[in-house]
Parts: C-alpha cells; sequence; structure tokens
C-alpha cells in the first residue's frame, strides 16, 4: 500500500483528501503545520507529498527546498489556488513533480498521484541499475598516471564536451567513455555504443541515422538510428578511425547542426547527443595520408584523453590484480584469494602488449586452471602461455626467434631476481653455466 502525506493550513482539504485517497486504497496521513514537516519525514516514510503551496508560517516553496534536500527522490505534487498558479509552476522549475489546482476533479488528483509514485519507484530502480553498472565497470588503479586520468573524468564528465580517448588496444578507452556517462547528469538517460568497425560501410548512413520503410532495397522496416536512441544520453563511437571518408563528412554535418536526417524522410530532427568517441590509432598520421579528415579530428577532440599503456603503470598491477581475482573467484566459484609473491613479480615483468585486457585474460585464466586458493608463478606462467589468443594478436609482428628471446629475457630476470643477482645461484638454478649466464645477462642487458 502507498503512502501519502498531505500538507495544507485548510483542514477542510485535508478532509476532503483523505476521503478520497482513502477510498482508493492508498494511506494517508496530514499535516496542517508546515514547520513540523521534515522532521515528521525523518520519522516517516511516504511514496508521494502533496503540499499547499500558500500557508502560514512557512510558504511551500521553501518547504519544497528543504523537502528535496531531504530526501531528493521524494515526489512532491504541488496544490494551488487560483491565484497561486504562477507560483506552483515555478515550483515544478525548482523540481516539483506535478501541481494540481485546488479545484482539479479527482480522477485528475488520482492519475497524478499515481505517476508520482510510479516516478518515484523507477527513479530507485534507475539508482539501483546504476550502482549495478557501476561496479561492472569499475575503473581501478592509484598511480599518478591513472589518478590523472580520474580526476580528467570527474572534471568533464558533468559538461556536455565532447572527448576524444586515445590509447593503445586493452588500456581501458571503453571503461573511461563509460565512467564519462555515468559521472554525467545524463547518467539515467541512454549511453550507446556503435563500433564504427563493425558496420559494412553501405550501412553506416542508417545506423547512425535510421531509415524509413522502404527507402532503399533492403529497408524492410523503419529502423531507429543511434543519434536517435542516444538522445539525451551519451552516443560513444568506438573505433572512429575506421569510418570511411564519406561517413566522416555525413558525422561532421550533424555534429556542426545537431540536426539528423533520416534515410526516406526529407525533415530533419534536433538531437540533443554528447558525443564521446575513441581510437587507438594516430589521428594526425592518418591525416596526412588523407584518411581521416582534419575539421572532423578538431571538432571531436575539445577534450582530448590519453589512456596510459600498462608499462607506464605498472604499480597498478597488484591492484588489478586483486580486482581480477575478486571478480573472476566469484564468477567461477573458487574460493582463490591471492597471488604468491613470485606469481605477482612475474606478471610485473611482463611488457604487457595486450595492456590491461590482457592481464585480466591471464588473470582469468590461472583462476580456471588453479588447484589452490593461492595463485603461484608456474600457474601464472601457464597462463601467460595459454593466452594464445593475445599473444597471436598482439604479438603477430614478433617473430619466433624474438618471442623466445623476449621469454628467455623475463625467465633469466626473474631468477636473478628471486637469487638476489647472484650469478652462480641462479645459474645452478637454471641448469647453465656462469659464462653462459653471463652472456645472456650481457645480451639481453639485464640490470643486476
Ligand atoms: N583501470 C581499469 N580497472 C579495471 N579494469 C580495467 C581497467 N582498464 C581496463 N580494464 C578492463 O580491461 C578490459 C579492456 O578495457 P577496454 O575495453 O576499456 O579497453 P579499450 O582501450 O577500449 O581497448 P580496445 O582499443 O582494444 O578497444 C576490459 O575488460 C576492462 O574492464
Ligand atoms: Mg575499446
Amino acid at each position: 500500500m502507498y503512502r501519502i502525506l498531505a500538507v495544507d493550513d485548510d483542514e477542510r482539504f485535508l478532509e476532503i483528501l483523505v476521503d478520497l485517497l482513502k477510498y482508493k486504497n492508498y494511506e494517508i496521513d496530514t499535516l496542517s503545520n508546515p514547520t513540523i514537516v521534515i522532521e515528521h519525514l525523518a520519522n516517516h516514510e511516504y511514496d508521494c507529498i502533496l503540499l499547499d503551496v500558500k500557508m502560514p508560517g512557512m510558504d511551500g516553496i521553501s518547504l519544497l527546498d528543504n523537502i528535496i534536500a531531504f530526501n531528493p527522490g521524494l515526489p512532491v505534487i504541488m496544490i494551488s489556488g487560483q491565484s497561486t498558479l504562477s507560483i506552483a509552476v515555478n515550483a515544478i522549475k525548482k523540481g516539483a513533480y506535478d501541481f494540481l489546482e485546488k479545484g482539479a476533479d479527482s480522477d485528475r488528483l488520482l492519475i497524478t498521484v499515481q505517476n508520482a509514485i510510479d516516478k518515484k519507484s523507477w527513479i530507485s530502480e534507475r539508482k539501483l541499475l546504476i550502482s549495478e553498472i557501476m561496479d561492472q565497470y569499475e575503473m581501478v588503479g592509484e598511480s599518478a598516471a591513472m589518478r590523472n586520468i580520474f580526476n580528467q573524468i570527474s572534471m568533464v564528465a558533468p559538461t556536455d564536451a565532447k572527448v576524444l580517448i586515445l590509447g593503445e588496444t586493452g588500456t581501458g578507452k571503453e571503461l573511461a567513455a563509460r565512467a564519462i556517462h555515468l559521472n554525467s547528469k545524463r547518467a539515467t538517460k541512454p549511453y550507446i555504443k556503435v563500433n564504427c568497425a563493425a558496420i559494412p560501410d553501405t550501412l553506416i548512413e542508417s545506423t547512425f541515422f535510421g531509415h524509413r520503410k522502404g527507402s532503399f532495397s533492403g529497408a524492410y522496416n523503419d529502423q531507429v538510428g543511434k543519434f536517435e536512441m542516444a538522445n539525451e544520453g551519451t552516443l560513444f563511437l568506438d573505433e572512429i578511425a575506421e569510418l570511411n571518408m564519406q561517413a566522416q563528412a555525413k558525422l561532421l554535418r550533424v555534429l556542426q547542426d545537431g540536426e539528423i536526417e533520416k534515410i526516406g524522410e526529407t525533415k530533419s530532427y534536433k538531437v540533443d547527443v554528447r558525443i564521446i568517441a575513441a581510437t587507438n590509432k594516430q589521428l594526425p598520421q592518418l591525416i596526412e595520408k588523407g584518411q581521416f579528415r582534419e575539421d572532423l579530428y578538431h571538432r571531436l577532440r575539445v577534450i582530448e584523453m590519453l589512456i596510459p599503456p600498462l608499462n607506464k603503470h605498472v604499480e597498478d598491477i597488484p591492484i588489478l590484480c586483486r580486482h581480477f581475482l575478486g571478480k573472476f573467484s566469484d564468477r567461477y566459484n573458487k574460493p582463490i584469494t591471492q597471488l604468491t609473491e613470485q606469481a605477482l613479480n612475474l606478471l610485473m615483468l611482463q611488457r604487457w602488449p595486450g595492456n590491461i585486457r590482457m592481464l585480466e585474460n591471464v588473470i582469468e585464466k590461472a583462476v580456471i586452471f588453479s588447484r589452490n586458493n593461492v595463485i603461484s608463478a608456474q600457474e601464472i606462467n601457464s597462463a601467460l602461455t595459454k593466452d594464445a589468443d593475445s599473444i597471436m594478436s598482439d604479438l603477430s609482428n614478433l617473430s619466433l626467434k624474438d618471442y623466445i628471446d623476449q621469454k628467455e629475457k623475463e625467465f633469466i630476470e626473474i631468477f636473478l631476481l628471486k637469487n638476489e643477482g647472484k650469478k652462480q645461484e641462479t645459474a645452478d638454478l637454471l641448469g647453465i653455466d656462469r659464462a653462459t649466464l653471463w652472456k645472456k645477462i650481457q645480451k639481453y642487458h639485464l640490470d643486476i
């Protein structure tokens, strides 16, 4: 049963409200003294408040301010007489849910009350959803480099400025885009992602702007474009460098006018969309080669955010590992809580061409294959070599010999580290003689 509080100095009107709302199965409390409302709210839960605009002692508008400050999720419906209509309208601008005239018929009153209550539960569901999404997209890091990124995110998020996110593959560009959206005033509005690399050239226009049924062969239904879906929210254009020149020209036009044209329609629509774009390519080089429009580049990079590669903030590896261990031990229902020191050392020494995504994959594999509560260096090592897919894609420009050399270097480095640089002991453990070890140390410029 929904609970309503009505506040009015007009006791006669309160009686009418009570009769009507009780009859419709609402629980209703009344207060005729506006000065005790906040205190009352501290001890009682309501789904909606009906509030008179004008009362002796305290007017409804300043009370509205106090109620909103006390509980921003509680919908307030202002009740006004003829003479206070303009004040009631003003109250809506200040955050009241709606207003009712004192003479309004009972149907109108009941509909307004029920809408306000529905909206309240919608907002709290939405908030819950956002906090779940926040967890899912949590960005961790304590290094100066990552703190700098978090700072930038919190500064640009509340603005509507376009953001161009740059950085190598797997560094967290998409996560940063999400974070900007979730920390903006558009957080409860849509977040729409378009992977520009994944749309065939012929479908780009209709994907972006939508089309009317029958406007070209193959257009069997109306299609809503991504810009329209993202209206009032955020549109994330991922892999922006992959757009062909024609699509770039169309995109530029929309960014200039803020209007879209659906294929098959002559009139254009205004859209209110915040644009975030990302790429791992060097756009200035593409501009030089004539593959990316310079004017579009400048439109997109109002704010430019460069996410650092993992090897520029290796000090975050322990906290990232903890984060991923938590995530995957939950997902795979394994009681794994930590890594051994050697395992962590091994991870710190990797080159991470696939950045945080690659680290995440390695931890995931280690969790899946681990038999103990603590993941050992051996298990990390085999997870690293099991990471064949990412090795294929990330190291495809490395020859087998380079790869073996690199692994050999890392292997020796770990053993040296473990033996505090003592060469004879390290050589013994590695099963090679001292002279061979020495040659390798020189070959790989190992620092001991
Ligand atoms: N700071 C971080 N904290 C926790 N997880 C992260 C962080 N950065 C990235 N990740 C995780 O790493 C993976 C890759 O991140 P993301 O997809 O954002 O990278 P990207 O830069 O968009 O990569 P690509 O260029 O390949 O598209 C995701 O699973 C993401 O959750
Ligand atoms: Mg990405």
